[in-house]
């Protein structure tokens, strides 16, 4: 998979998974090939699987929304997903499919080589942070093998809940913020920070602190 262009060939005649079978037409991903910023869904929706093109339904207008909000737009940036064929009545994409998916999205991560991933909702969050809750993942900038991963909530979880909404909002207003104090990707945790202050220290420094009073 030598470009981008190659990979969504492959993988609008891909039949690796079983998502094959139900789809209208796969979503590569989109965007720019310089992009700084790539943003990793979940999988097609309805209407993505019509159009054959990454958040364009309620969840991609308020993305779009988002992205206009710090000056940017879907141009600017790429837009990818886990799984790029639509699951059956939007379940969830399994394990295995997205296991069999993943040699795309990790070549789009090489070629692209973004300065920052943002992850929307809790799978793409599990592709870099295993069992990780998307609540006490959400808004904080983290190393994960040499990148830089901002985990934020799936902007569909604010369409069904307005609460999440300003939540949403707020961790994406702090995306210029944490590109510009981005440094060299290293695994020094000391450059770990965070959109807000934290009201708990981490689990490692409260067991440390048991451990000396
Ligand atoms: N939700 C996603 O996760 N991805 C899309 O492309 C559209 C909606
Ligand atoms: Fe292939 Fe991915 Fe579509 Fe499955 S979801 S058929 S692995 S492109």
């Amino acid at each position: 998979m030598e470009n981008l262009e190659e990979i969504a060939l492959l993988v609008n005649r891909c039949t690796d998974c079983e998502l094959s079978q139900g789809r209208n037409k796969a979503v590569p991903g989109e965007g720019s090939p310089d992009a700084e910023l790539m943003f990793i869904g979940e999988g097609p929706g309805y209407h993505e699987d019509r159009l054959g093109r990454p958040f364009v339904g309620p969840a991609g207008q308020f993305l779009d929304d988002l992205l206009m909000s710090i000056g940017l737009k879907r141009e600017d940036v790429f837009i990818a997903n886990m799984v790029k064929c639509r699951p059956p009545q939007n379940r969830d994409p399994s394990p295995a499919e997205m296991s069999a998916c993943s040699k795309y999205l990790n070549r789009q991560i090489e070629l692209i080589d973004p300065k920052l991933i943002i992850t929307l909702g809790r799978f793409s969050l599990a592709r870099f942070f295993p069992g990780e809750s998307i609540t006490r993942a959400r808004g904080k900038v983290r190393e994960k093998d040499g990148r830089w991963i901002y985990p934020i909530m799936h902007p569909a979880a604010a369409l069904h809940r307005q609460e999440n909404r300003s939540v949403i909002v707020n961790d994406f207003k702090q995306i210029p913020q944490v590109l510009e104090n981005l440094g060299q990707p290293s695994s020094h945790s000391a450059l770990n920070q965070t959109s807000e202050p934290q009201k708990e220290p981490a689990p490692q420094a409260k067991q440390l602190s048991l451990f000396s009073s």
